[in-house]
């Protein structure tokens, strides 16, 4: 046994994943899987969680991969019936279903409201309330993650009401973190930047400017985009026993962007928190900065 499987204690563990079946949420169960993680996938893609059955049971991996809905907490409760039947217990549970669309925040109606409640915050609470009482009658403990987003942690203009859901489930985890610490359950959350992701990209849209080679240097402290796997090692991290005394805290892999807050590392100018000479004189002179908006 190598030094990771003997210090992370994964091996024939139980997790749960919501959205495990693509995106980030695919990188999650197929890195879990490889340390010997007895995985189970509930996700709304069709395609993709017959993908990921077919890749699965290809490595011969002890998997349950269903296709529902996890914002109904009748389908969670499918799946976590599935692994009681199958296995008996859970040791992990990771929330990653979420997600957004961009507009100011006057322009939004209460349907959005509760649609972006509904897809970032109240699942979350729904699958731990799953978790947390089959956590407790095992008696080995257990690990929650959520995945939030850098916007928990910084306004988010056009992104209000996801900003608003995703600091709810940090708050709510610190919370049950400390109420369900005697049992020795830990919950932590994952906070990434920009990862490009398919739905991420049709997210975020505008000219793809912030994903040049230009865009990222400027924006991202180390300079590139987030991959997959800089998200799921983090939540293999905190599934691991190698975690075993961090709770109620988030990790932020972001290259950087968190503890940058605002300073860009600008071409020729270097790290600045406000827009440089250059910028502001190239604006200027081109009419397109907000002096020529204010004058039409
Ligand atoms: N990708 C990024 O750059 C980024 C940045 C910050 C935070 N996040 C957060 O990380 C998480 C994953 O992001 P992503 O870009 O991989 O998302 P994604 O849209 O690619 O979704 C991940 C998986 O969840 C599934 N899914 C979506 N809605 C579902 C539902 N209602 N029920 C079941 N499954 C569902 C999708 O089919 C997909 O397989 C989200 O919570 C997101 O807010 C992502």
């Amino acid at each position: 046994m190598g030094w990771f499987e003997d210090r992370g204690r994964l091996a024939d563990s139980v997790a749960v994943i919501s959205g495990g079946a693509g995106g980030i949420g695919g990188a999650v169960t197929a890195d879990l899987a490889a340390n010997g993680v007895r995985v189970a996938v509930l996700d709304i893609d069709a395609t993709a969680v017959e993908q990921l059955r077919d890749a699965l049971k290809a490595q011969g991996a002890e998997a349950i991969v269903l296709h529902g809905d996890a914002r109904d907490p009748d389908e969670l409760g499918r799946l976590f019936t599935a692994v009681d039947e199958a296995w008996g217990r859970v040791d992990t549970l990771v929330n990653v279903v979420g997600g957004t669309f961009r507009a100011p925040f006057v322009e939004t109606r209460p349907k959005g409201w509760d649609a972006l409640l509904r897809l970032n915050l109240l699942h979350v609470l729904h699958a731990c309330s799953l978790a947390v009482p089959r956590m407790q009658a095992g008696g080995r403990g257990g690990s929650i993650i959520n995945l939030t987003t850098i916007e928990a942690h910084r306004a988010a203009p056009g992104f209000a009401v996801y900003s608003a859901a995703k600091a709810a489930v940090e708050q709510f985890g610190r919370t049950l973190a400390v109420e369900v610490a005697p049992d020795g359950i830990r919950v932590n959350n994952v906070a990434p930047d920009f990862t490009p992701t398919p739905n991420m990209r049709r997210m975020v849209g505008g000219d793809g400017a912030y994903s040049t080679p230009t865009g990222l240097r400027v924006g991202i402290p180390m300079g590139r985009a987030g991959e997959l796997t800089d998200i799921s090692g983090c939540v293999v991290f905190l599934a691991s026993a190698l975690s075993s005394y961090l709770t109620g805290t988030t990790l932020h892999p972001d290259g950087g962007t968190y503890a940058s807050s605002g300073w860009l590392n600008w071409p020729g100018v270097g790290w600045a928190n406000h827009a440089p000479s250059p910028v502001v004189r190239t604006l200027d002179s081109t009419g397109t900065g907000p002096g020529a908006d204010a004058g039409a």
